[in-house]
């Protein structure tokens, strides 16, 4: 089954990164090429490379049918103690190696200030391409702007700058996905229940949402587009709570727990802007001696193994494929196509692999 999963998310990438859409410090190397990514967390740890690794291998042998590629590689990653974000890097770190270049990662630690130096020094060291996870989408001009007048050549992923910012730098490309995609497939998951959501029949569907960082606009357009799907199919719905959990499961625990116990039995479903925090919620949910899919819906994005371990059980509702592995293939693929000297045109710096929603019925397939 892992295997399917690679098979399809890279057959995916291959078919999507074609698909061009408009679209509106001094510290020393975290990881190398010598030295495998560092798992930080215990959700971080159900993220498994293993897809990636199958991936690697496949492009390991390519690369060394043409010689291997070569070139020094650097890597800013927004946070490593980021569930989803290891998957993603993971993937990156093996398909990049696995096609003979040198790679350095190095772990933001959800800093700006300290990205940006290390942006600094990957220019300082002559690399020769640049994949960034920005730490802030409001940075994204500065990053830009270095970056071009350093004329090196970066693959932005993750957190989506406007169209406006990339037309800048025409050798600038976004790989990624279209957030909105997600967020109206957590809301078809619960029009897809028996009930459409409204468990107690009173003709709404009241709901909490947990929100990741509210700064992303992955976070953003998954509140606004999860809700949007249940309004459009003519549900009424009310909004118990929204707060932040910052993508976090221990975040998403406690203002489930908090909520439950505030709102208890007219909480009917529970909007995850991401597995992490859905996990959490989980937890917070059987604590309460609620069950998933009999008293409450859950929902989540990212598929992460502990997710779909989950979907498969009954305990949570549904997931949405966030496809690291595709996006990692899709990053590296558009790397290097500009290290070739290929230039975007403003309005077609975004690159977007497809969302895949996730249901007990296939889950199965993405484990
Ligand atoms: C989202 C992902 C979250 C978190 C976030 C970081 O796409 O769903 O789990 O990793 O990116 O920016």
């Amino acid at each position: 089954m892992r295997l399917a999963r690679k098979v399809t998310a890279m057959a995916m990438a291959s078919m999507m990164v074609v698909s061009m859409a408009a679209c509106g410090g001094g510290d020393s190397a975290e990881t190398t090429t010598a030295a495998p990514a560092e798992t930080t967390t215990a959700a971080a740890a159900d993220a498994t490379t293993e897809a990636a690794k199958d991936a690697a291998e496949e492009t390991a042998k390519e690369a060394e049918a043409a010689g291997g590629a070569g070139g020094n590689i650097g890597v800013c990653i927004y946070k490593f103690d980021d569930a989803f974000m290891t998957t993603y890097r993971n993937a990156l770190q093996e398909i990049l190696e696995g096609k003979g270049y040198t790679v350095t990662v190095m772990d933001g630690k959800n800093d700006q200030a300290e990205q940006n130096n290390q942006i600094n020094n990957f220019i300082a060291q002559e690399v020769d391409a640049l994949i960034i996870n920005p730490v802030m989408t409001s940075a994204a001009d500065q990053i830009i702007a270095t970056v071009k007048d350093a004329d090196i050549p970066t693959v932005l992923i993750n957190r989506e700058p406007t169209a406006e910012q990339m037309s800048t730098y025409e050798k600038l490309v976004y790989v990624g996905c279209d957030a909105r995609q997600s967020g109206t497939m957590q809301g078809e998951l619960i029009l897809d229940t028996p009930n459409k959501g409204d468990i107690n029949g009173d003709g709404k569907v009241s709901y909490i949402m947990i929100q990741g960082d509210p700064e992303n606009v992955d976070a953003q357009y998954r509140t606004e587009f999860s809700v949007k799907a249940l309004t459009d199919a003519g549900m009424q719905v009310e909004e118990l709570d929204l707060q932040r959990g910052d993508w976090d499961r221990n975040k998403g625990q406690e203002i489930a727990q908090n909520d439950l116990a505030k709102f208890g039995n007219d909480i009917e479903v529970i909007f995850c802007n991401n597995d992490d925090m859905a996990i959490g919620a989980l937890q917070a949910i059987q604590a309460a001696g609620r069950k998933v899919n009999e008293d409450i819906y859950l929902v989540g994005v990212d598929a992460l193994d502990a997710a779909l371990n989950e979907v498969v059980n009954g305990n949570m509702t549904g997931t949405v494929l966030n496809d690291a592995n595709g996006q990692a293939a899709g990053a590296v693929e558009a790397m290097e196509a500009l290290l070739g000297g290929k230039t975007y045109a403003s309005g077609e710096q975004s690159i977007y692999v497809d969302y895949v929603k996730v249901t007990p019925e296939n889950a199965a397939d993405f484990q």
